[in-house]
């Protein structure tokens, strides 16, 4: 008997060490994806994605042929793999007529790790939820996926007790029976063996000890994660209405932000263009030479906003607004003045929304938390030289001095101290 139950305590023991073990795996898994997915789409996405070739090949299943080692190698700098008469480096820059990739000295080898954890992640086959576009919310799924597949290994570990538990009791018995000791005990009805089985797990403190363990792991992890998550949208990329990239425009063809998004230098709102802005360049630009002669379709469907006809270049009388997507969304009791810190303070774009230009569909590079805002805050200089600085020390010098100080001395007058 003694035997049996510290052979059952080691077992359990075993079996919760590598549950534990799994079960920081799958966090530091999922941790993984996350970064080299950052990596990715900051880096690779001007010239890869995972499912089509773009400039690069396309990296589906790529960690399934080649090695990892290789991969690490020829990411850090391809040319050097090239030169040193690699097979399969030359073979597949012959392939892209021998486009140099840029070398990533600077990503170190776990870093690299991650891309490949996220490509790999990125080349298993999902579903896509083309009707609902707007709630394309990635990161939820991969949450959900992980806190099942925990929940999934706590029932399976449940149900190695209970059969592990039967087991031992069927050879207590047989024990019992060998030694003769007890005379043929008639044989307990299913209800009354579930309770004495009850009875069992219940006293086994260990078993009982470990179960509530993990479902207490469980709850917390689960809980923390979805508290800290509430109203982030971190990587939000909802599908647009028209394949609209920024990569193309921005990145290849160099437009300024201004061009588009001229309101984040003079005002609250960077505002998104109008189709009308569009036209100043697609009235010519048809795309036409990558489809045979025909309008690209996605610049087809800004002609059909506007209702402007190609052939006969005039606009009719039914036209339909453009339904962007809004990606980035503060809730209307924080205010937030584009003009106040492009211009003012002179941030720049890409330190609040990432690599647009590399992007070719936006999507939501920072938290936009409060905590966000206030780190910024505590970490970044004020650009002192203008006149409402100016201004703000003659004020404190005019009071030090004791004399009277108003409101308009201190930006008072400012349009967007009062108005959104
Ligand atoms: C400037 C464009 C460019 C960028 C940026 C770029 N690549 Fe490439 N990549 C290429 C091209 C082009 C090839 C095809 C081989 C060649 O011509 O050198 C390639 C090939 C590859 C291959 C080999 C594919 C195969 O089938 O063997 C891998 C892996 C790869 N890239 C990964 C990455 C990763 C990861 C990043 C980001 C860290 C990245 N690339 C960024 C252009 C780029
Ligand atoms: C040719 C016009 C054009 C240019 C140039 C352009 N954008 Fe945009 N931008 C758009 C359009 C149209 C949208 C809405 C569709 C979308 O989200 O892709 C948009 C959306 C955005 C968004 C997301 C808005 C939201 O819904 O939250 C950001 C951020 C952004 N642009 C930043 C930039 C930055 C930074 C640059 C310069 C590097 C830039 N854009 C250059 C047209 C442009
Ligand atoms: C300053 C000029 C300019 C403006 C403004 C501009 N584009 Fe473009 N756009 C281009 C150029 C150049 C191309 C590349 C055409 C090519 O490769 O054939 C392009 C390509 C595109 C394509 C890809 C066409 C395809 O299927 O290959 C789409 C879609 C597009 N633009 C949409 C828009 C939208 C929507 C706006 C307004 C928000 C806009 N563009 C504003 C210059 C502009
Ligand atoms: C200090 C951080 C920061 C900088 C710098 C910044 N943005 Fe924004 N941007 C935001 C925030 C926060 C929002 C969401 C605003 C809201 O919901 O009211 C936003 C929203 C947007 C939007 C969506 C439409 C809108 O006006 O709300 C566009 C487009 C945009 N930004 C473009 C730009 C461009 C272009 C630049 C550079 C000229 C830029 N942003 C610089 C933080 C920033
Ligand atoms: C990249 C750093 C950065 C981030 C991120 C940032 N800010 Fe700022 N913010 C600044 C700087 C720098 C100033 C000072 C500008 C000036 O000189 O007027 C400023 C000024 C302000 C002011 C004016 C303060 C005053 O007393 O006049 C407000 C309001 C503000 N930010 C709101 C926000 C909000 C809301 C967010 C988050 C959604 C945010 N900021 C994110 C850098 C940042
Ligand atoms: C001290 C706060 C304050 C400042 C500073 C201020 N405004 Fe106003 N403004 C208001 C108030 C309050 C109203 C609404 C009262 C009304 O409609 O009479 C208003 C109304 C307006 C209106 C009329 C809106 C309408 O619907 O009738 C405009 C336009 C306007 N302001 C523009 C500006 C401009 C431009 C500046 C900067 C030069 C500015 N304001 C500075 C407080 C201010």
């Amino acid at each position: 008997m003694r035997n049996i139950s510290s052979v059952l305590g080691k077992l359990a023991r075993v079996v919760s060490m590598s549950l534990v073990l799994l079960f920081a795996v799958a966090t530091l898994h999922a941790q993984d994806v996350k970064e080299g997915e950052k990596i990715f789409k900051a880096k690779c996405t001007s010239c890869h994605k995972v499912d089509r070739k773009v400039v690069g090949p396309a990296l589906k299943g790529i960690t399934e042929t080649k090695s990892e080692e290789w991969l690490i190698k020829w990411i850090k700098n391809s040319q050097a793999l090239i030169a040193s008469g690699d097979k399969d480096a030359i073979a597949i820059f012959e392939e892209y007529n021998k486009s140099v990739m840029t070398s990533f000295t600077d990503l170190s080898d776990d870093q690299i790790r991650s891309v490949l954890a996220y490509i790999k992640a990125e080349s298993v086959e999902k579903p896509k939820d083309a009707t609902n576009p707007g709630e394309t919310a990635k990161d939820d799924n991969a949450n959900l996926f992980m806190i099942f597949g925990l929940l999934g290994i706590v029932v399976l570990a449940i149900v190695v007790i209970v059969v592990l538990n039967r087991v031992i009791r069927t050879l207590e018995r047989v024990i019992a029976t060998n030694q003769a000791a007890v005379e043929a005990e008639e044989e307990p009805k299913t209800s009354k063996k579930f309770l004495a089985f009850a009875q069992g797990f219940v006293k086994n403190k260990k078993l009982v000890g470990f179960a509530v363990l993990m479902l207490v792991a469980l709850l917390a992890v689960g809980g923390w994660k979805t508290m800290w998550n509430v109203g982030v949208h971190t990587g939000y990329q909802p599908v647009q209405p028209i394949k609209f990239s920024h990569q193309l425009h921005a990145g290849i063809n160099k437009i300024e932000c201004q061009y588009c998004h001229g309101g984040a230098f003079k005002s609250k709102n960077a505002s998104i263009p109008s189709a009308n802005v569009c036209m100043n360049c697609h009235n010519t630009i048809t795309g036409s030479e990558h489809y045979d002669g025909e309008t690209s379709p996605e610049i087809a469907k800004i002609y059909r906003a506007l209702d402007w006809n190609p052939e006969t270049r005039t606009y009719g009388n039914n036209p339909k607004p453009i339904q962007w997507v809004r990606i980035h969304n503060l809730p209307d009791f924080a205010y937030f003045n584009h003009s106040q810190h492009v211009t003012v303070a002179g941030v720049e774009c890409q330190t609040c929304h990432g690599p647009i230009e590399t992007m070719e569909e936006v999507y939501q590079y920072s938290p936009l938390t409060m905590k966000w805002c206030v780190d910024c805050h505590k970490a970044t200089d004020v650009k002192s030289d203008n006149k409402y600085y100016e201004d703000l020390i003659k004020a404190h010098e005019s009071i030090k001095k004791g004399e009277k100080m108003t409101a308009a001395m201190i930006g008072g007058l400012e349009c967007g101290k009062c108005h959104y």
